[in-house]
């Protein structure tokens, strides 16, 4: 059993900052951060497009960022949250930039701000389009230099422990030795990141199966807005299943406009805002174009734009499209919708606090109401760095009371190992992903979801024949999550009455 004062799961932008926070504010207590895979591999690490934020440039404001926002989600914000989130935004930025995070600049030596759809002003500050990766550097390497704070690579948090609606830590298997670590923690943060595998067309890289939401979950902390899971409109088109590359929002924003095959400028037909209309509606868009013209893709057209200054704000995009015999300064790039974010989650209060005592969550796999039914494109990296900072204001509150369980926690029964065949697992997952695509994908069908919900649940009771014995297999407790998270979207999907933002769901 190993004791630390906070336990944090995940090392993204979210568990990253509040880890480097609070082991700042309390050289004298010790940070644990477990995190499944290496330490920067996260959603985090891909972010392109950047981060909002209302900076002094003219013609933007906080009134204006925060209309955005609750335009794009359709009615289902909670306002009080949009405007506490985007007043905080400046304060954010200037801690990134304080810890080595460098952005973009113009020639005039201010921010570059990119412009992404449903936002009415530039106000996206970015690195290159990488910005993710560089968000990912500068805090890690912050991090990495605090004695109080123990990194753990390749350490799967199984579950959470509770007793009486309180969280007392987690089960983590070291991947390395296979062995359970039962680790007892005053305060545990979930900041594990999305979902994106369970569609298998995702732009979401492979550690995204949802497990904190899932572990949240089986400790009954209330999860909210599953059904509002958002499509990006452009990822590249190509074949395969598994995580896509995508192609930056911002590239639209920098003047890319989307065409059929035909070539014709189809945004237009659907809304005033044409190509940066808000994502939702750029998908379900191009969903349509699709389901009417019968192609595999539309493309987005860049031939026409400054291919110097194209090249320097997107080296890396042009550069994997090139690898894929897409000259951009002369070619189309063929894009479609793929699985990017979810809306909602484990359902948090102001200050990052969950239904069950002493377990926050932030980031993406939390449910802020910042989003509502559609999130504004690059708000996530900000909420993300909002509510971090939110949960180490509350938990370094002088007058918080830190209460001791007697609860004597259960140790994992070490005897009882198994590996479970991966081929089996890898068939199953397969199959999952596929109904994902099918009956929980843009547009639903009221009769497509019932028929999911009854085939995850026979998926459910044959893992749990075979899955009895614990574990030493991720990839086995990856794939409960997954249903656990496909079970809920889809229920949740059925009880949501009139659609909204990126939710279409029509009797069938
Ligand atoms: P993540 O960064 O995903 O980190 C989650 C962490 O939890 C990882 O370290 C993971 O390994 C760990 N973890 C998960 N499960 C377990 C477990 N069981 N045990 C231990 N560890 C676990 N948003 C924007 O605002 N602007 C953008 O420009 C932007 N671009 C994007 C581009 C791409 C391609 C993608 C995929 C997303 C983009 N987003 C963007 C969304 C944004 O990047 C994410 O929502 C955000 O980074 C999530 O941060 P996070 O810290 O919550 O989670
Ligand atoms: C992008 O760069 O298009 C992604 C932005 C986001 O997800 O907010």
């Amino acid at each position: 059993m190993i004791k630390t004062n906070y336990l944090i799961i995940g090392s993204g932008v979210a568990g990253l900052t509040l880890a480097l926070k609070i082991a700042n504010q309390f050289p004298e207590k010790t940070v644990t951060i477990v995190t499944k895979s290496t330490a920067d591999e996260s959603n985090t690490k891909y972010a392109q497009g950047g981060i909002a934020i209302v900076t002094d440039q003219i013609g933007d404001s906080y009134k204006k960022h925060i209309e955005d926002t609750i335009i794009c989600g359709d009615g289902l914000c909670d306002p009080a949250v949009v405007e506490m989130v985007i007043n905080e935004g400046p304060k954010c930025l200037k801690e990134l930039i304080e810890w080595g995070t460098k952005f973009d600049k113009n020639n005039e030596g201010t921010l570059d701000l990119g412009k992404e759809g449903g936002h009415s002003e530039n106000r996206v500050v970015h690195h290159k389009d990488q910005t993710g990766k560089e968000i990912e550097r500068a805090i890690l390497s912050q991090v990495q230099l605090k004695k109080n704070i123990d990194v753990l690579a390749h350490h799967f948090s199984i579950d959470l422990i509770t007793d009486n609606n309180r969280c007392l830590g987690a089960y983590v298997l070291n991947q390395l030795n296979k062995e359970t670590i039962t680790f007892t923690a005053d305060f545990t943060i979930l900041a594990t990141g999305g979902i994106g595998h369970l569609y298998g067309h995702t732009t979401n890289p492979i550690i995204a199966t949802g497990d904190g939401i899932a572990m949240a979950y089986r400790a009954h902390a209330e999860i909210k807005d599953m059904e509002f899971i958002q499509f990006h409109p452009t990822s590249l088109y190509d074949k395969s299943v598994g995580p896509s590359f995508l192609i930056s929002e911002a590239v639209r924003g920098f003047g890319a406009h989307l065409r059929t095959k035909n070539g014709h400028f189809f945004m237009l037909d659907y809304d005033a805002r044409g190509d940066l209309a808000s994502r939702d509606i750029v998908s379900q868009s191009i969903e349509k174009e699709l389901s009417k013209t019968k192609d595999d893709c539309v493309y987005l057209d860049c031939t026409h734009l400054n291919m110097e200054a194209f090249i320097n704000h997107f080296p890396m995009i042009y550069e994997r499209c090139k690898n894929v015999g897409v000259d951009i300064a002369k070619d189309w790039i063929p894009v479609v919708p793929a699985q990017h974010y979810i809306c909602g989650g484990i359902a948090v209060d102001q200050s990052g606090k969950t239904s069950v005592e002493n377990l926050f969550a932030c980031g993406e796999c939390s449910r802020t109401g910042l989003h509502g039914a559609n999130r504004l494109a690059s708000n996530s990296l900000l909420e993300a760095l909002v509510y971090s900072n939110k949960i180490y204001e509350f938990l370094t509150n002088p007058n918080l009371e830190i209460k001791k369980s007697l609860f004597e926690i259960p140790k994992v029964e070490e005897i009882e190992k198994s590996e479970i065949d991966s081929e089996y697992l890898t068939t199953l997952k397969v199959k999952l992903q596929h109904l994902m695509r099918q009956n929980a994908g843009i547009v639903r069908y009221e009769t497509d979801l019932l028929n999911a919900k009854e085939q995850l649940l026979e998926w459910e009771k044959e893992i749990e024949k075979v899955g009895k014995i614990h574990q030493t297999n991720t990839s086995y407790y990856e794939f409960l999550n997954m249903l656990t998270i496909a079970t809920l979207i889809v229920i949740q999907s059925i009880e949501r009455q009139g659609n909204c933002g990126g939710f279409i769901k029509f009797k069938r």
